[in-house]
């Protein structure tokens, strides 16, 4: 996720630029830069870290002219420097090119490019889009740039400013957001509604496989084909704060819906259609010391500790590798036992938290490979691990994990089926199954997300609660610790997840009348069982929520109310029981009129031990 900028009018670009880009910091603030044309040419300013640093470059050296883009970066590609911030331009520096999202095949396009002589000087994927519009230009930039984009295979919405048709802008939307604003005079490119806010109220919010061609005056949207098309415009009433947040109130409430997008994009380049297996390219490691491995150990806090736990289910199970598990602060003070061939993987959204870099740091004291999973490229824990496996999540600013937790879900199942196609533990026609209903899980949630009345009325039941319990078995079990934590640590009302089959020794003493009981009952060979753990519960007076499988009518007839989620494969239903779970906690937090961005006590990335 990157936040891209554009302007052309009669205003000069540069501060128009980075205001908007300071909208767009929440995005992504590894590094910003903007391209502007100049009486004397394109130039290109672009700084890493936050967008200051640009601003210091700028006041040094202004960039004066009336069309100009600009970026601000959360990296995929490439770590965050100077090299790899956007704008990127071609050879000649005639075309310049800001984008956000994943080229799926930068690849083969840079090898080809390659070969027909043109340098590369980052390790971004964006640069082969400069490159290939150069490549195909001859005099009409709007054309060059459509025979690039139908080269291109991804997401990307990006924004194109060159020095030979100074007088306009082009974007272009494939599956990242990107807006047009429209003012007299003067017409706005922006990945959101804040970034143009200021100046203008009237847009066009493109579709995927749209684009715009932009001068002083006029606004041109079209078809990646160059069929016209007329749009409607679009009148925004929000204020500063609100858009900021996409229309959402909460930054938590916009990463909970941002949840399909962040699974399609971890998912992204990451599945094969041909072959239908998974290929991780990015990963150092090979087919033999796959073979080699003998046992995994995982570390993280928190809730990628909660990520960590169905990872190490999914992988026991489609790998018969053992894995154990350990809560990041602990594992040093137990004197691991590490083998020779242990993988040891750290599990971090931040990549900064002190506990899981001292684990792992322990860990390669003791010999063991080490792979990062983590949502920040360039971060402390990528930057130690020997391998890294990113989630495409894009920045998450609420405390509350929502978006980066299924993320990590996702990448984990993603690694499973990596690893058990290389040692061959599960057969192909199961995997491609379980590919192809991964592939369906953004929907899923979609749908879920339509319609969160239920999940509000029974939040505004639990508001005035102060305990409550979560039980589930298996992987509902692991649900049940993530979901309790949510509710914890935003609404403060105290709960506990425990394994179903476990209340009764012990903690069933603490039901009586009335107590909130929520049972997470999506694994269906365990269902008769979990069904006779929400018995014993409601025997003695729990108030039970159920969680189940649309259609699952026994849940119906046992729990006094029940949240259906969607049919998906055994092993994926944390990734869809989980949000409705976030939402319960949202509303129960707002119903108490907590600050649900920002819980008290808590800050988002921990660094000290
Ligand atoms: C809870 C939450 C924390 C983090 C934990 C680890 O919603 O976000 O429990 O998961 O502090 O943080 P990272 O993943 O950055 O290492």
């Amino acid at each position: 996720m990157c936040g891209i900028v554009g302007y052309i009018g009669k205003r000069s670009s540069q501060q128009i630029l980075v205001e908007g880009l300071k909208k767009l910091e929440y995005r992504g603030y590894d590094s910003a830069g903007v391209a502007v044309h100049t009486g004397e040419g394109l130039h290109i300013s672009k700084a890493k870290g936050r967008i200051r640093e640009l601003e210091n470059k700028l006041e040094l050296q202004p960039l004066e002219g009336f069309a100009g883009i600009g970026h601000t970066r959360w990296a995929t590609h490439g770590k965050p420097s100077d090299e790899n911030s956007h704008p990127h331009a071609d050879q000649s520096m005639k075309i310049s090119v800001v984008h956000n999202g994943i080229i799926e095949n930068h690849m083969q396009l840079k090898e080809e490019l390659e070969q027909l002589g043109y340098n590369f000087l980052s390790e971004t994927d964006t640069e082969v889009i400069s490159h290939l519009i150069a490549h195909y230009y001859q005099n009409d930039l709007v054309k060059a740039v459509q025979k690039a984009v139908s080269r291109i295979k991804g997401a990307f919405a990006i924004a194109v400013l060159s020095e030979h048709e100074p007088d306009k802008l082009i974007a272009v939307r494939w599956a990242s957001p990107l807006i047009i604003g429209v003012g007299e005079g003067e017409n706005f490119i922006g990945s959101d509604i804040p970034a143009i806010l200021e100046h203008t109220r009237d847009v066009y919010i493109l579709s995927d496989g749209e684009m715009a061609v932009l001068t002083r005056d006029k606004v041109e949207l079209m078809t990646l084909e160059g069929n016209f098309i007329a749009k409607q415009l679009l009148r925004i009433d929000w204020d500063v704060m609100r858009a900021e947040k996409d229309g959402y109130d909460h930054f938590m409430q916009k990463e909970i819906a941002e949840q399909p997008r962040a699974y399609r994009d971890t998912m992204l380049g990451r599945i094969d259609k041909e072959t239908k297996g998974v290929v991780l390219p990015e990963l150092n490691m090979t087919l033999e010391d796959i073979h080699q491995i003998q046992q995994i150990q995982m570390v993280a806090c928190g809730t990628a500790y909660h990520a960590a736990l169905v990872g190490k289910a999914v992988i026991e199970r489609m790998t018969r590798i053992p894995v154990e598990i350990d809560v990041a602060s602990e594992y040093r003070y137990r004197q691991p036992v590490i083998r020779e061939n242990t993988l040891v993987i750290a599990v971090s959204q931040s990549g900064e938290t002190a506990d899981t870099l001292a684990a792992m740091r322990e860990a390669k004291l003791c010999g063991a490979r080490v792979m990062a999973v983590t949502n920040v490229v360039g971060s402390s824990v990528a930057r130690e691990a020997d391998d890294v496996l990113y989630t495409m999540a894009g920045p998450e600013i609420a405390v509350a994990s929502t978006k980066a937790y299924t993320s990590q879900l996702i990448a984990l199942y993603l690694f499973a089926i990596y690893v058990s196609q290389s040692l061959n533990t599960m057969d192909a026609m199961t995997r491609m199954e379980l590919l192809s209903t991964m592939e369906k899980l953004p929907e899923q949630v979609e749908g879920m997300l339509e319609d969160t009345r239920t999940i509000q009325r029974i939040a505004g039941e639990l508001a005035d609660r102060n305990h409550l319990f979560f039980i589930g078995r298996g992987l509902d079990y692991m649900v049940a610790m993530e979901a309790s934590l949510k509710l914890k640590e935003i609404s403060y009302i105290h709960s506990e997840a425990y394994a179903a089959g476990e209340l009764k020794h012990g903690s069933l003493a603490l039901i009586e009348d009335g107590t909130p009981v929520i049972a997470i009952a999506t694994q269906e060979a365990l269902l008769e069982k979990t069904i006779s753990n929400i018995k014993e519960v409601k025997a003695r007076g729990a108030y039970v929520i159920g969680v189940a499988l649309e259609g699952n009518m026994e849940m119906a007839k046992t729990a006094d109310e029940v949240i259906y989620i969607p049919r998906t494969d055994a092993l994926l239903t944390s990734t869809l029981s989980v949000v409705p779970l976030q939402l319960l906690a949202y509303y129960a937090a707002l119903a108490r009129g907590n600050d649900v961005d920002k819980p008290r006590n808590l800050a988002k990335s921990v660094t000290v031990e």
